[in-house]
């Protein structure tokens, strides 16, 4: 019996070694020890023997069990192992070659600038609003109280597109639109950014093509006081804490009265530097409380109702904020001028 015993472990010890994957392992395990495995005949026929020979019979299948069962698990860990390493290998990315680095954008400084007064107004209650770069010669001067006489509707200053339309040369348009659109004539407050075209000669200081944001809001009991708090904040927000802002009578066709506003020098604080050409203001918007006249055009009761105008351009602000100097800068698109501008203030 020891001699059987000792012939079924050689044997199951060589097939172990041949076997390859878990399948055949599992096949070797049931033949050598399972139910009807030869192991199991002499294990069965151990009853007939004397207690003695049970003892050493005993001895040598315990031993021979374990012998193949050991070989069977470290065979199955091995072929799992070389699954694994191969798994590995055929999975295996390397590491070391060069990526494609891709370079993220980043806003163009006309957009930091137009999204920082977006915000600002927007924390104040105002709607933004879009409107047409294309519009009538009614939207942009009819209706704003500018005569057919006024130089400013001179052919040679506009680009009309048909003897009717004309691309707007500034976004004060958008109050005679955004009124009339207003259809229960409510109070309102808005600002409306976009482009804007002239027919300027290009140079370091005039684009014919520029941008501005406009604000107009209507209601009742709005003051003068209103317009100037309203600036003084768009001032300090947009050029620091400390900056003053001063009023100085203009004239606008569509505003009555109407103001240029200037806002005290950041670089010298009114003492006189290159920016502020020793003045120690800078001009920043034009202004006013809407006349009384484009109310009417637009439906609004002027006696019952008010409202205050203002434009400024963004070209300008963003030059005075991130010192430039040549306007053509915003539009040629160049790398090493964009890259200077992340989405933080500079
Ligand atoms: N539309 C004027 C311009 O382009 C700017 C302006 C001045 C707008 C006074 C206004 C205003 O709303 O009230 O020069």
């Amino acid at each position: 019996m020891k001699e059987k015993l000792e012939s079924i472990k050689t044997e199951a010890l060589e097939e172990i070694l041949k076997c390859n994957d878990e399948a055949s392992i599992n096949n070797v395990r049931s033949k050598y020890l399972g139910k009807k495995s030869a192991f199991s005949d002499v294990m069965s026929n151990m009853a007939s023997l004397s207690p003695d020979e049970k003892k050493s019979v005993g001895m040598v299948s315990n031993e021979v069990r374990n012998a193949i069962t050991e070989a069977l698990d470290n065979r199955l860990k091995a072929i799992k192992e070389e699954e694994l390493n191969k798994k590995l290998e055929s999975d295996k990315i390397d590491i070391t070659l060069p990526s494609n680095i891709r370079r993220s954008g980043y806003l163009h400084p006309l957009t930091l600038v137009r999204e920082e007064i977006e915000d600002l107004f927007i924390s104040m209650g105002y709607d933004v609003v879009d409107g047409p770069e294309v519009d009538s010669d009614a939207n942009c001067f009819e209706m704003l109280n500018l005569p057919a006489s006024h130089p400013a509707r001179d052919a040679q200053d506009s680009f009309y597109i048909t003897d009717d339309m004309l691309l707007r040369p500034h976004t004060s348009s958008m109050q005679v639109r955004s009124m009339l659109a207003n259809a229960e004539k409510k109070p309102f407050k808005l600002i409306c950014p976009g482009k804007t075209y002239r027919r300027d000669d290009d140079d370091a200081t005039h684009s014919h093509q520029f941008s501005q944001v406009e604000g107009l809001v209507v209601g009742e009991n709005i003051s003068l006081s209103d317009l100037k708090g309203t600036l003084e904040l768009f001032a300090k927000k947009m050029f620091g804490e400390s900056r003053e802002i001063r009023f100085r009578a203009s004239y606008f066709p569509f505003t009555e009265p109407s103001y240029e506003v200037d806002v005290s020098c950041f670089k010298c604080d009114k003492k006189g530097c290159n920016i502020c050409k020793g003045t120690g203001w800078i001009e920043i918007l034009g202004c006013g409380m809407v006349h009384p006249n484009v109310l009417e055009n637009c439906g609004f009761d002027h006696t019952k109702y008010q409202g205050f105008a203002f434009g400024v351009g963004i070209e300008r602000v963003a030059s005075l904020k991130y010192g430039v100097t040549n306007i053509r800068d915003y539009f040629i698109n160049d790398y090493r001028f964009l890259k200077n501008f992340d989405r933080k203030e500079i």
